[in-house]
């Protein structure tokens, strides 16, 4: 049970984790939208899905890393922006970065991270900053700043929240009880009181190119679920596409994003990279989703669940999703990520 090499480690984990969560930190955690419908299929859809291994290659060596943005990451999976990781240990964000790091995996961090920036780049992690932005774009700036100055090494645009669907009044009860330490490190004290700070409900395209300028830094857009939106977002000069519906907690029946993501591929091509989020659970989904059209897989509810055992968990989580990954990877004949690129059965006019 407790060896990260084995497959019930990742699946007893959630379970695991919630037994050492307070009831309303579990349910923000666990929060699904709506009647859940999107949020509860996110993880049977990737098992919807097959795959066309080859044989009779060797698979002696196999190397599960990824070129992303320019940097190499010893993993193609990383970790989704999560607010909050200071309720679930007091480590928080830093716990993830330290694990993230040795593990080689990208992290993304919140702008709710409760961990200021540069505790968090001081690990020497490779971490990407996740915005939402405010009706008046300038008071983002403190924030960008702040970022590009600690070494964000890109920024991800969350466009899938205009605004923030529904919460069951026990899931707002979290943020009655979260510590003001927790949350909002980065951001200027008395943010949230100034007029324009609430989220935009104007997005566009403009606001990638913006961002591009304002940081300097490549924009990745989260929140695309569609074909014709991802090539908006690569002709805004966006440099990443990222497949998500925000773990079920935005617009309910949304598609799963195992089903929209080849249809995203397709529709950028080489242009940019293109990653997925949701219900990405073990190594075979991991596998799966580089079939699928991904460059790389992010992974959000789960390292929450590990980090109840703070960086040691998180360690332990990239620790069994690399095991399996690479024994996924040598099932299916596949040395390297862009070796798994043919292996999905599908249609020819539906492949990624
Ligand atoms: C999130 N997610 C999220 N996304 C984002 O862009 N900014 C954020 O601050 C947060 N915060 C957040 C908190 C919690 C508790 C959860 C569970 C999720 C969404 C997250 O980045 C990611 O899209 C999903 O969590 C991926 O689905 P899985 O892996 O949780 O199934």
């Amino acid at each position: 049970m407790d060896d990260p090499g084995s497959s019930s480690w990742l699946t007893g984990l959630a379970a695991r984790a919630a037994g050492s969560m307070s009831t309303p930190l579990r349910e923000y955690v666990e929060h699904a939208a709506g009647a859940g419908v999107t949020a509860g299929e996110a993880a049977a859809a990737w098992g919807e899905l097959r795959l066309r291994p080859h044989v009779l290659r060797d698979v002696t060596d196999v190397d599960p890393s990824v070129e992303l943005l320019g940097r190499s990451a010893r993993v193609p999976w990383g970790v989704a922006p999560t607010s909050l990781q200071r309720a679930v240990h007091p480590d928080g964000e830093v716990a993830t970065a330290r694990a993230s790091a040795a593990a080689g995996a990208v992290m993304v961090v919140s702008s709710n991270a409760g961990s200021t920036f540069d505790d968090i780049a001081a690990t020497g992690v490779t971490w990407w900053l996740q915005v939402y932005l405010p009706s008046d774009r300038t008071l983002a700036g403190p924030l960008l700043d702040r970022a590009v100055a600690a070494g964000a090494a890109a920024v991800v645009l969350t466009v899938d929240t205009p605004v923030v669907a529904a919460w069951h009044p026990s899931e707002a009860l979290i943020w009655d009880v979260a510590d003001p330490g927790w949350t909002r490190v980065n951001f200027d004290p008395g943010y949230e009181d100034q007029p324009g700070s609430e989220k935009a409900l104007d997005l566009g395209p403009h606001d990638i190119d913006w961002l591009r300028e304002r940081t300097g830094l490549p924009v990745v857009v989260k929140g695309v679920l569609r074909g014709d939106d991802a090539r908006r977002c690569v002709q805004a000069g966006a440099a990443g596409v990222w497949v998500s519906t925000h773990g079920g907690r935005q617009l309910d029946r949304s598609l799963s994003t195992a089903v929209a993501l080849p249809e995203v591929r397709r529709a950028v091509g080489d242009e940019a990279e293109v990653y997925v989020d949701g219900g990405v659970r073990c190594g075979l989904d991991v596998l799966t989703a580089l079939a699928a059209g991904a460059d790389a897989v992010f992974v959000g509810r789960p390292v929450l669940h590990a980090l109840v055992d703070g960086e040691a968990g998180v360690a332990r989580l990239h620790a069994a999703l690399l095991v399996e990954t690479v024994e996924a990877m040598r099932l299916a004949g596949c040395r390297t990520p862009a070796d798994t690129r043919d292996l999905l059965a599908m249609a020819p006019d539906e492949r990624p």
